[in-house]
């Protein structure tokens, strides 16, 4: 059976967009059965529609605080019955109950190198700093902010020309990589939370995380070694 999966907007969507089209040719395996947004206006949600996933708005300004916004967002999220939640430009903090409740089935993308730079404004933070690398990490969502076990990253270099444009443009490129193959590895059961720890191949990830560039030449090597078995 499909893994079903709800993925979290509140704005453009490209890394949504990424996640549809890498799901488009095996729709057998998992499948996005709903695009949640906070933001009525959100792009993100058309592009949902084109592709034929189902949609909802839910806004926060409904709501008179957190925790009953997150209640009702819990329930809705809830009657698609998702194996996995992801958060892809979701511009909200969770409460605990919210975390807690699809505790290991909740994955998150941030435009930083964590654990630098959790929170917002990740380009000019590391372009201040002075920084020759950034880039964007996945990673199990928990209670701390931006804070839970890391998974993989993928890293941009900084040049003295580089702006918080270019460096936004450089930094979504691979995070456009980076989402669908953590996914895929969630949908594939090789990717778990096990006692607080993101496991690939039931071995524990390093606490600072895999390196995309790593993981898709190891891709490359083992789609080579099946070539040659063949
Ligand atoms: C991405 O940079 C992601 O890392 C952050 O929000 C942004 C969403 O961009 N969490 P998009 O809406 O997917 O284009």
């Amino acid at each position: 059976m499909a893994c079903r999966i709800v993925v979290l907007i509140s704005g453009s969507g490209t890394n949504l967009q990424a996640l549809i089209d890498d799901l488009a040719p095996r729709s057998e395996h998992g499948q996005i059965v709903a695009v949640i947004s906070n933001k009525a206006d959100a792009f993100g949600l058309q592009r949902a529609q084109a592709a034929g996933i189902p949609t909802r708005a839910l806004s926060h300004r409904d709501y008179p605080d957190r925790a009953l916004f997150d209640q009702a967002l819990c329930n809705v999220i809830d009657e698609f019955a998702p194996d996995l939640v992801l958060l892809a430009g979701f511009m909200r903090i969770l409460t605990a109950d919210f975390v807690r409740h699809f505790h290991g089935r909740l994955l998150n993308i941030h435009p930083s190198l964590l654990p630098k730079y959790k929170g917002l404004h990740t380009h000019a933070r590391a372009l201040e700093a002075g920084d020759r690398e950034h880039g964007s990490t996945v990673h199990f969502v928990t209670e701390e902010l931006d804070g839970g076990p890391l998974i993989v990253s993928a890293r941009v270099s900084i040049n003295a020309t580089d702006t918080e444009a270019s460096l936004a443009a450089k930094v979504q490129q691979g995070e456009h990589r980076l989402y669908p193959l953590a996914m895929n590895w969630f949908i594939q059961g090789r990717l778990r939370l096990q006692d607080n720890r993101a496991c690939l191949d039931g071995q524990p990830i390093p606490e600072q995380g895999l390196d995309l560039e790593d993981c898709e030449t190891d891709k490359r090597e083992h789609a080579h070694v099946l070539q040659q078995d063949q």
